[in-house]
């Protein structure tokens, strides 16, 4: 099976009230954890690639890797191109085999980022990719830029039908709660997502795949792993589970997780040095790093997202 795009994806897990996880990758290992989860309960997958994963890994290895995935699991898998940020980026996934690309012109007046977005879904319906893109800002961490709290921004849903219809893309990032990051509410407060908007948004735009950044919801149990092994992260709150599977239920077809995945692997990582001080083989360190993204990817995709036997 060659890669898809997420068309048929997004109109399965809409009409079936479940959301597709779309996990960040950045080396063999987490491609590896995140797959051999999808192929144990047979879900599809978008795997998506940032530009600091691009400039990390090589877009070669990166795409390698996830034809490589493909052909061990025979899954239908989307590679998505997550927070790209100017054209230039955008149509250099698409010419080196992106089935799908993010456009992310959010934090741009209204008008510019039409604009933008516009050039992009042009150059990529004409390849057969689809498009991504964004409405509303969310705080936090990507790549170098840093949102902070003040500067972020619900989504307003009286905008979201002139700019689907003025650019054509294919789905639609909104704001309404969620961050990047593992700092996502404020230790004390209760997290709460602002349904009334996605309600809102998903009236205006029937039928339209919704996608909902910032997704991780933080276990404990990783934090833990890594401040009783050095770490420092008092107050890292995520997203509560059941909120995710409630949007998942509602018009959100696409489900962004890294951080979680990055918990899981330095928090195991940080344990198995705190126990073996001495050893050096990093595929000693890298197999449990690697079948703990497994475990947690699993959990996603059958509890949280509602995936599992959707392939
Ligand atoms: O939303 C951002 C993703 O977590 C990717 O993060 O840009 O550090 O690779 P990154
Ligand atoms: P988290 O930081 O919550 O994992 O969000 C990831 C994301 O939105 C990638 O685009
Ligand atoms: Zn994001």
């Amino acid at each position: 099976m060659p890669l898809v795009n997420t068309k048929e994806m997004f109109a399965k897990a809409y009409e079936g009230g479940y959301a597709i996880g779309a996990f960040n990758v950045n080396n063999m290992e987490i491609v590896q954890g995140i797959t051999e989860a999808a192929k144990e309960v047979n879900a599809p997958l978008i795997l998506q690639v940032s530009k600091g994963a691009r400039a990390y890994a090589n877009h070669t290895y990166l795409t390698k890797l996830v034809e490589a995935a493909i052909a061990e699991t025979g899954l239908p898998i989307a590679l998505h191109l997550d927070h790209g940020d100017s054209f230039e980026l955008c149509k250099s996934c698409i010419d080196g085999g992106f089935t799908s690309v993010m456009i992310d012109a959010s934090s741009k007046p209204f008008a510019e980022n039409i604009e933008i977005t516009k050039k992009v879904v042009e150059y990529a319906h004409d390849h057969g990719v689809v498009v991504e893109a964004e409405l509303g800002t969310l705080a936090g961490v990507e790549d170098e830029v840093q949102v902070s709290e003040e500067d972020s921004s619900y989504t307003r849903p009286e905008e979201v039908e002139e700019f689907v219809s003025k650019t054509g893309c294919d789905s639609l990032a909104i704001a309404i709660g969620t961050s990047h990051g593992a700092y996502k509410f404020k230790p004390g407060t209760k997290p709460q997502l602002r349904f009334d908007i996605l309600e809102e948004v998903s009236k205006r735009l029937p039928g339209f795949p919704i996608v909902l950044h910032g997704a991780s919801s933080v276990p404990q149990e990783f934090v833990k792993m890594i401040n009783e092994n050095g770490g420092n992260m008092p107050g890292a709150i995520g997203v509560p589970e059941e909120q995710l599977r409630q949007a998942a239920s509602m018009a959100v077809c696409k489900i962004n997780i890294d951080s979680d995945l990055r918990l899981a692997m330095t928090g195991t990582i940080r344990q198995f040095f705190a126990q073996h001080p001495d050893k050096f083989d990093p595929r000693e360190y890298l197999k449990p790093a690697r079948a703990n993204i497994k475990e947690l990817v699993k959990h996603k995709l059958i509890n949280v997202l509602g995936c599992d036997g959707k392939a």
